[in-house]
């Protein structure tokens, strides 16, 4: 299985450079394999090529004419934006993608079938460009209700409260195509704490305002999370209850108050009226 021949590789680059960040890396990543031989790649920011050299990427920008993502941009909001990039219809973008986050994504294949994904690539624009700051891709079609594969935020970015905006979108999709979702599993460690921290602040406002007079299933209507992950939530927050074969929430107003002090932070709003998006056909 590729997955495993990935996990016992060593590192192959050390370092990368992006935009105006240089970047240490955390994971192999199967570049081919004349980029093996040195400790450092260079990143065109916007169309995502990788040379060997600084100088090949100083050639490079003088030519390369893009100035964000290719694809389409779907949300404005501010200096945020979102594009919307086809796998098929822009494959070298999302290999190089696909490239650049397995240095940051440990237990993940990397799809080389870049066809059958979108990718939702999150930027922070200014007079210079719109500069990726993570993305997540997502498959066109899922048989397993994943509305996520694999989500990123560039490590200078980090801890921003982009990771919960980029989380926050998927489940904003889902709810425009009327489908429950759930991330793609396995999940890494910094993966679960992101979901486990956006699904807890999620359901404990809703169980607040509600409340807690409200089912499970009522509750996956609201938020396009999926049943068995809210559960798995409230159940880690010991609000549920099993009575006569049923879940029951108890959910004490003084309870969730104690819990919505240790939640955290929110992370970025996406604000859905600046969403301009319809599901892919
Ligand atoms: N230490 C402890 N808690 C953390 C850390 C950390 N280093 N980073 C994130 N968290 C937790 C916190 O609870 C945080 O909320 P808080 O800041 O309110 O306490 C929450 O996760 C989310 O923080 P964000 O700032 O919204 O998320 P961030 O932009 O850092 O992105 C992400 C999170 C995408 C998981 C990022 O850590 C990352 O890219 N990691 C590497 C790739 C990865 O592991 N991706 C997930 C794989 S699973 C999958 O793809 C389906
Ligand atoms: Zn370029």
């Amino acid at each position: 299985l590729r997955e495993h021949e990935e996990f016992t590789k060593v590192k192959n680059i050390a370092t990368i450079e992006l935009g105006r960040y240089e970047i240490e890396t955390w994971y192999f990543s199967p570049f081919p394999p004349e980029y093996n031989d040195c400790g450092k790649l260079f990143f065109c920011e916007f169309c995502l090529n990788f040379m060997k050299r600084k100088e090949q990427l100083q050639r490079h920008m003088r030519k390369c004419d893009l100035k964000h993502p290719p694809g389409d941009e779907i949300y404005r909001n501010g200096t945020l934006s979102m594009f919307e990039i086809d796998g098929k219809k822009n494959k070298v973008y999302g290999q190089n993608l696909c490239y650049l986050a397995k240095l940051f994504l440990d237990h993940k294949t990397l799809y080389y079938d870049v066809d059958l994904f979108l990718f939702y690539v999150l930027c922070e624009c200014d007079d210079r460009g719109c500069h990726m700051v993570g993305y997540f891709s997502k498959e066109k079609h899922s048989e397993e209700s994943y509305n996520l594969a694999c989500i990123l935020t560039l490590p200078p970015y980090q801890r921003k409260g982009y990771g919960k905006f980029l989380i926050a979108f998927s489940y904003e999709l889902s709810k425009k195509e009327g489908k429950v979702g759930t991330p793609e599993r396995p999940l890494s460690d910094l993966g679960l704490l992101s979901y486990r921290g956006y699904w807890t602040r999620i359901l404990l406002d809703i169980l607040k305002k509600h409340k807690g007079n409200i089912s499970i299933k009522e509750l996956s209507d609201m938020t396009a999370i999926k049943a068995e992950d809210i559960l798995a939530t409230l159940q880690n927050l010991e609000l549920i209850q099993y009575r006569k074969g049923q879940h029951v929430i108890c959910a004490d107003p003084k309870i969730l108050d104690r819990h919505l002090k240790a939640a955290g932070r929110g992370g970025l709003e996406v604000d859905v009226s600046k969403l301009i998006w319809t599901p892919y056909k």
